[in-house]
């Protein structure tokens, strides 16, 4: 219990999904969390279950691809808490894409403006924020993806974008070591978990959406597709002090994917 007490996590994307989850299990262990999201309404529903729960939550509307979202979102946040401690981007988005020559450049760009723009922009002004702490430390998680690692036909932005941010990570985690900074930072690898971006995929790129879901179960060695808390409770570890001496790495949580 309390593996994060007394720490402060902005969590981009935690209206739904992995971040949803990773902001429930922070909240459960102690954190206070501050979920920055576009969806307001969600991200309302997220805050509500939390402080019913007991637990300590607040809900900022942020577009990760807007800068001025984030200087506006840190200054009050730290306004706030004082400090800030943990950053998870959990904000991405999903469009699969045709035949090189077919794909659409707008699609293309639309999918690096999210899944790596918003993740530079997060980080950085996540890594100024810690910055300006009192004890200048912390631990930015950046949500990559399997894509990242290995590809698949028809997913060029995505896997290009996620390829990015791991690399990106590592140069995050060496910057901030060169300079003796205490501010690590790490990226998750997931395979297929069972989120509303697959159950979007599942809808519209199978003939029935069981036939999707079967498909991306089907996947795995294991057999299953993973849940949100298979990679909240990875969030968990790399927020807390446990993983202090983990930087610049690749968690991979895959059901066995990527052992092929
Ligand atoms: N679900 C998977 O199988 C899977 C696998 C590997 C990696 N990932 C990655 O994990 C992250 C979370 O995915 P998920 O499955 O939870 O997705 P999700 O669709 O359930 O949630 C994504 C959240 O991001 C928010 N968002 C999207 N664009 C935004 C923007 N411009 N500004 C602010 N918020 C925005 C959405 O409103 C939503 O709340 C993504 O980066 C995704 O690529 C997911």
């Amino acid at each position: 219990m309390n593996r994060v007490e007394n720490k402060v996590a902005v969590i981009s994307g935690g209206a739904s999904g992995l971040g949803k989850a990773a902001a429930r299990l922070l909240a459960a262990q102690g954190a206070a969390v501050v979920i920055a999201d576009l969806n307001e309404a969600a991200g309302h529903d997220v805050v509500a279950e939390i402080a019913g729960q007991g637990g300590r939550a607040e809900f900022i509307r942020l577009d990760v691809t807007q800068e001025q979202d984030w200087v506006q979102a840190y200054e009050g946040v730290l306004a706030r808490h004082q400090h800030v401690d943990v950053a998870v981007h959990a904000a991405g988005i999903f469009i699969a894409q045709s035949f090189p020559s077919e794909t659409d450049y707008e699609l293309w760009r639309k999918v690096m403006s999210v899944n790596v723009d918003g993740v530079f922009l997060g980080t950085k002004h996540a890594v100024a924020a810690m910055q300006r702490c009192a004890t200048p430390a912390g631990s930015i998680i950046n949500l990559a993806s399997i894509m990242g690692l290995v590809a698949m036909p028809g997913r060029a932005a995505y896997a290009a974008s996620k390829g990015a941010v791991r690399l990106y990570t590592k140069s995050v985690a060496l910057s901030c070591a060169e300079r003796q900074l205490p501010i690590r930072a790490n990226a998750i690898c997931p395979g297929f978990i069972h989120t509303e971006m697959l159950d979007s995929a599942a809808r519209t790129l199978f003939d029935s959406y069981e036939e999707g879901v079967a498909h991306y179960s089907n996947l795995q060695p294991v057999g299953r597709l993973g849940t949100p808390e298979d990679i909240a409770r990875a969030i968990l570890y790399l927020a807390s002090d446990e993983s202090g001496f983990m930087t610049g790495s690749d968690l991979v949580i895959d059901g066995g994917y990527t052992a092929r």
